[in-house]
């Protein structure tokens, strides 16, 4: 039988409520088609840290290399400053299997209520694609301080063409196998002076390549007000890593709650796994309660199924949190306003998964 291998990393809070449902739903549905996962856990957490000083093992890239895909919880929990915490465990993994796309689906799901007036599922429904290895997100800079004695820091952003290129190029790709081929850049060429320029540079310059693919760009300010105002106009949004990143909670919380997001780190051309994980973080405010909504993680488990040559088992699994929740009597996390845990929202989708 095939047996996909997968490294699984709880990580922090919440983390460790959502995964176990969301494995659960990726038995039944491997059972009802026929392959199988072999499930290597690894405990690396802000817990880890206390104990060791470090996030993950010195080994922990080789470890995760030996996997088909990492199936990850959330990293980052007070106790352990959150730029340790990230750049120890979440983003040298995003690094080092040069996971450079960062696909994070936004839908409005039947029986969640939007927050805006009148929308239907089936309006609000578009990617943001979110570069995911440069940008913004940098260690490069440092304090200083200054003649007069001030404290400074500096922060730098690199944009590399061939970064900028291949994230612009994965969303043209996706936009050509739409319905409606569009492609939207998120820019802010009028108050960055380096990076934003070069960014549309290379946004012009890959539009010219697809000539079919209609396109639009807005500054990042206007952008998450339309977000907001219309977001039935959006198909496929491309952004740097740190506009990708606040677009991609954006989305969500306009589609009634972040829990749902999924999202995949995707190294498209397969040298190395891709992780699969949700949009959300570790919660601490809700953390160790068993009431953390697993929807996010079990619709990330469904991207994964389609990276790893399974859409039909991974279509399965959205069909299956649809039904449960346009079902009268469903359960609902206390985010989506009920009173439900988080084990029995998993139990629900995977009674739907079985029984098909
Ligand atoms: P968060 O996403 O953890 O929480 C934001 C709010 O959404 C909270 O009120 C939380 O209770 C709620 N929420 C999130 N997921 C939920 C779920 N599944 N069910 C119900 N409610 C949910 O964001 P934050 O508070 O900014 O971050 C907390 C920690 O998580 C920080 O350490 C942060 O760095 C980290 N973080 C990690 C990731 C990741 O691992 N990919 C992503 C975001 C944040
Ligand atoms: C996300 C998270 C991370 C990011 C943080 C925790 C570093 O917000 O996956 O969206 O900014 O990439
Ligand atoms: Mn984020």
């Amino acid at each position: 039988m095939k047996t996909f291998r997968l490294a699984v990393l709880p990580g922090d809070g919440i983390g460790k409520e959502v995964v176990p449902p969301a494995q659960d739903v990726l038995q039944a549905v491997a059972a009802r088609y026929g392959f199988a996962f072999s499930f290597a856990e690894f405990d690396w957490s802000c817990e880890t840290f206390k104990a060791t000083g470090r996030m993950m093992p010195e080994d922990g890239i080789e470890r995760l290399a030996q996997h088909d895909a990492i199936f990850l919880g959330a990293v980052g929990f007070p106790g352990v400053p959150d730029h340790v915490s990230l750049w120890g465990l979440l983003i040298p993994i995003r690094r080092a299997f040069d996971q450079y796309v960062n696909l994070r689906p936004v839908r409005l799901l039947p029986g969640i209520p939007c927050p805006l007036a009148g929308k239907q599922p089936g309006d609000i429904d578009f990617w943001v694609v979110r570069e995911n290895t440069e940008g913004e997100y940098s260690q490069l800079g440092g304090r200083f301080t200054l003649p007069d004695g001030d404290e400074a820091v500096m922060q730098t952003a690199v944009f590399t063409a061939k970064g900028t290129d291949r994230i612009l190029r994965f969303a043209f790709d996706l936009a050509t196998r739409l319905d409606r081929p569009h492609v939207t850049s998120a820019t802010k060429s009028n108050g960055i002076y380096h990076s934003m320029p070069f960014w549309d540079e290379r946004f012009a310059r890959m539009a010219g390549a697809y000539p079919a693919i209609r396109t639009d760009q807005y500054h990042i300010d206007i952008l998450t007000a339309r977000f907001v105002m219309s977001p039935e106009r959006f198909d496929v949004v491309v952004a740097s890593n740190l506009f990708g990143d606040i677009l991609s909670d954006l989305g969500p919380g306009v589609t009634g709650t972040i829990a749902v997001a999924p999202s995949a780190n995707i190294n498209p051309e397969r040298r190395h796994p891709s992780m699969f994980e949700p949009v959300h973080g570790s919660a601490p405010d809700i953390a160790g309660q068993g009431i953390a909504n697993p929807i996010g993680q079990i619709w990330s488990a469904a991207m994964m199924l389609d990276h790893l040559g399974e859409p039909e088992a991974g279509a399965t699994i959205l069909s299956a949190i649809e039904t449960v929740l346009q079902a009268p009597d469903a359960p609902r996390t206390p985010d989506m306003g009920g009173r439900s845990r988080t084990a029995e929202m998993g139990r629900a989708i995977v009674e739907v998964v079985r029984r098909g």
